[in-house]
């Protein structure tokens, strides 16, 4: 598989914000965390700590020149703790020194006095002391209410999710270089520069112009560092501001897993009524949202589990209320999925209840309730495309569903010690950022006099491809090679006002806005050569670098075309930017059309346990995916098998265990697992063939975050083979169905 570093990250050579040769002069920081989840800092003496051999300086909140605040969509997170301390990790004080050991080992030295109080944990209590974030949303379709007493069925129960630790390769990081106007230069490894650079302004009491955030590359984020990338950046801001000298700030690998955000934890009440013929016909869901201490991407992410109430299925009857719940963690954030797979893992459960009451396959709901064109979301929106049914019936013509059950009832019947289960999950996941206004982007384009072609974007590379698929559409609109098309970082002051390279929109977004320029340049280039040769501009192309009249080859590669437009002053560069069109949202109503289109597919999962030792295994995973026509195969199936895996690990081995006092007891990769070669099952990936143009780039569909809801499969695909060993064992949804759950219940 070729990804634009992948020699790079071979050789071990990709630099990251850690591996930046620094100045001259470059200190080191260190932050100091509470240690208490819930408290009152009563006193915090910093002079022994400054005393300490290399110590340079120890800021805390008073010395911040700006505002000591650094929340996004609510103004509730200090940069560092000025009286109140909401949990374990939070910063209180940053050591600045001339190494990083001298840092870390002056953290001792400070004097604190905390009052503590007792901390809370869970969401439902939270909500029931009145804690909570924003207010309740309900999103609503029909009537459940009339609904529930013409149903053949109804069940209800309650489902949980974990959270999960990010683990991205590359842990938070930052250097801020100070610049001789004043102002900042910050290397970040973050999704969001521009966020990072208006965060840092805010606390430094500077113009945004004053602060310049670049961003070469980022070893993984799945929405880890959309958020969260900001209070370390701002710290080695802060300190290179108030020092005059270049500070970096890396976290160690345990200090990243203890003190940033995860994904949230959900626990969430449903209620589900079927017709005699496995038509679902309503549901009601109310989830509860554990936020952590601040608000963080929270309302944003508690929003798309509202759009991902009803997941792939059309349902006539909905009430989805959504709240999120104040507690005393670390601000739970953006990962990959954003909210939406919590509320996937909540449908499959009642769907999965439903089945074991009407004595039928999960399968034969989940398949007659597929979302059909023109049937309306509970948003608004109407579905605008067959591909839901389209990646079942295609998965079931390469698979044979009922072949497969069959096939695992024999083995089952024939094996007493091992049993096999399957679950088939569909995936159908909203495209564009729900907050309409970010759905923008913008593009630099230059074209050199040697012909080659350097891109700006706001999209940042964090392994996904997006910079390959960026240039593939630069190359195939301009009509030249692609290994003539670079990238550029992302840098604040080439491309301005960026929105994260999140909600898997980045090659969307930013590829239409390079398409636009790399038009804008060949337009130039076209009307000037239009005019040297008394054609019509129509007439001209460049293809496979050659310059075409009509059918005709003008002898006239691409590089002759560019040094002659540089001789007669044409421009070679252009800026542009995209918004996408059509999209709207109205919160009063919570109803609109948020979405530019839905990333679909579906996937079916073979599962077997051990009964011996308890121990479940996916075997395989088959899945047809809808990527409308790929700008890069192999990165559209790597993002694939990635999403997938991350998606089993956060439903069946990753497990966040924290102490009754609020600390994270699972801080190293020894006690939290994500799934390794080994766990690895057989995959297979079949691409959605003629499927429907989309709004994609060049007809392409995302394909970042929807594959990682494919692994909630997982979960009852363990299930499935936990109820062949018992078929009385009680039905229970408590994600992450790990080795010792699984254990348990075979009893
Ligand atoms: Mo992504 S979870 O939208 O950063």
């Amino acid at each position: 598989m070729k990804h634009d570093d992948a020699l790079l990250h071979l050789r071990g050579a990709a630099r990251y914000v850690r591996d930046i040769p620094v100045p001259q002069g470059t200190l080191h920081a260190a932050p100091v965390p509470s240690p208490v989840a819930h408290g009152k800092i009563r006193r915090l003496d910093a002079s022994a700590a400054a005393e300490h051999e290399g110590v340079i300086a120890v800021f805390t909140a008073r010395d911040i020149p700006g505002q000591n605040q650094i929340g996004n969509i609510i103004p509730d997170e200090p940069l560092l703790a000025a009286e109140d301390v909401e949990y374990i990790g939070q910063p209180l004080a940053l050591i600045v020194a001339d190494s990083l050991e001298a840092a870390r080992a002056a953290r001792s030295l400070i004097g604190l006095e905390i009052e503590s109080f007792p901390p809370r944990l869970d969401p439902r209590e939270a909500f029931a002391r009145g804690e909570i974030i924003g207010a309740p949303r309900t999103f609503a379709q029909g009537d459940v209410d009339r609904a529930w007493p013409l149903c053949h069925v109804v069940v209800s129960g309650r489902a949980d999710s974990g959270g999960q630790e990010h683990v991205y390769l590359e842990t938070q990081s930052a250097l801020a270089v100070p610049r001789d106007d004043g102002g900042v230069k910050v290397y970040s490894a973050t999704q969001s520069p521009t966020l990072v650079q208006r965060t840092i302004a805010r606390v430094l009491g500077l113009a945004m112009h004053q602060v310049e955030v670049e961003v070469p590359r980022l070893g993984g984020a799945f929405g880890g560092k959309e958020d969260q990338a900001t209070a370390w950046a701002a710290l080695a801001a802060l300190a290179a501001f108030r020092l005059g000298r270049p500070v970096k700030l890396i976290l160690s690998r345990q200090e990243d897993v203890r003190w940033t955000g995860k994904r949230h934890p959900y626990s969430s009440d449903y209620k589900i009524g079927l017709s005699e013929d496995a038509k679902i016909l309503a549901y009601e869901v109310t989830f509860y949202q554990n936020a952590g201490a601040s608000a963080d991407l929270s309302p944003a992410i508690l929003e798309r589990t509202l759009f991902h109430t009803t997941n792939s299925y059309f349902i006539p009857h909905v009430r989805a209320t959504a709240v999120s719940c104040r507690t005393h963690l670390p601000p739970f954030t953006a990962f990959r999925g954003f909210g939406g797979p919590q509320a996937m893992f909540v449908l499959e459960a009642a769907i999965t209840r439903a089945a074991a009451a009407l004595g039928i396959p999960a399968a034969e709901i989940q398949g007659k309730n597929l979302i059909r064109r023109d049937d309306e979301l509970p948003y608004g929106m109407r579905f605008e495309s067959d591909s839901p049914a389209r990646c079942w019936d295609e998965l079931d013509r390469r698979h044979d569903l009922a072949a497969c059950r069959a096939r695992i009832a024999a083995f089952n019947h024939d094996h007493a010690l091992t049993k096999k289960g399957l679950a088939v999950m569909p995936v159908c996941f909203g495209i564009s950022f729900t907050t309409t206004y970010l759905n923008q982007a913008a593009s630099l384009v230059h074209v050199y006099t040697d012909g080659s072609v350097g891109i700006s974007t706001a999209a940042v590379e964090m392994g996904q491809g997006v910079h390959r698929k960026i240039r593939r559409v630069a190359a195939r609109t301009l009509g030249i090679e692609l290994d003539r098309v670079r990238m550029e970082s992302t840098n604040t002051t080439r491309v301005a006002n960026t929105s994260p390279t999140a909600a898997s929109s980045g090659a969307d977004l930013n590829g239409h806005a390079t398409r636009l320029a790399c038009l804008q340049i060949l337009e130039s280039l076209k009307q000037a050569l239009a005019a040297e040769h008394g054609c019509l501009v129509e007439q001209i192309y460049i293809d496979r670098e050659e310059v075409l009249r009509g059918h005709e080859r003008m002898d006239l590669s691409w590089k002759q075309l560019v040094s002659w437009a540089y001789a007669r002053r044409i421009p070679l560069s252009a800026y542009a930017s995209y918004a996408t069109p059509g999209i709207h949202f109205d919160k009063s109503k919570e109803k609109g059309r948020p979405f530019a289109y839905h990333g679909v597919g579906t996937a079916l999962i073979e599962a077997s346990v051990d009964g011996l030792r308890g121990i479940p295994r996916i075997d395989s995973v088959k899945i047809v995916h809808d990527v409308g026509q790929s700008l890069d195969p192999a990165i559209d199936r790597g993002q694939i098998e990635g999403g997938l895996m991350q998606g089993i690990g956060w439903m069946t081995s990753e497990e966040l265990v924290y102490s009754p006092e609020g600390k994270i007891l699972s801080d190293s990769l020894a006690t939290y697992k994500v799934p390794d070669i080994g766990a690895t099952p057989e995959v297979t990936i079949a691409f959605l063939e003629d499927a429907q143009p989309p709004a994609g780039i060049l007809g392409a569909k995302t394909v970042g975050e929807p594959p990682l809801m494919y692994g909630i499969g997982a979960y009852f695909a363990i299930l499935d083979a936990l109820r062949a060993f018992r078929p009385d064992l009680p039905l229970f949804f408590h994600a992450p169905l790990t080795a010792e759950k699984t254990f348990k219940a075979l009893g």
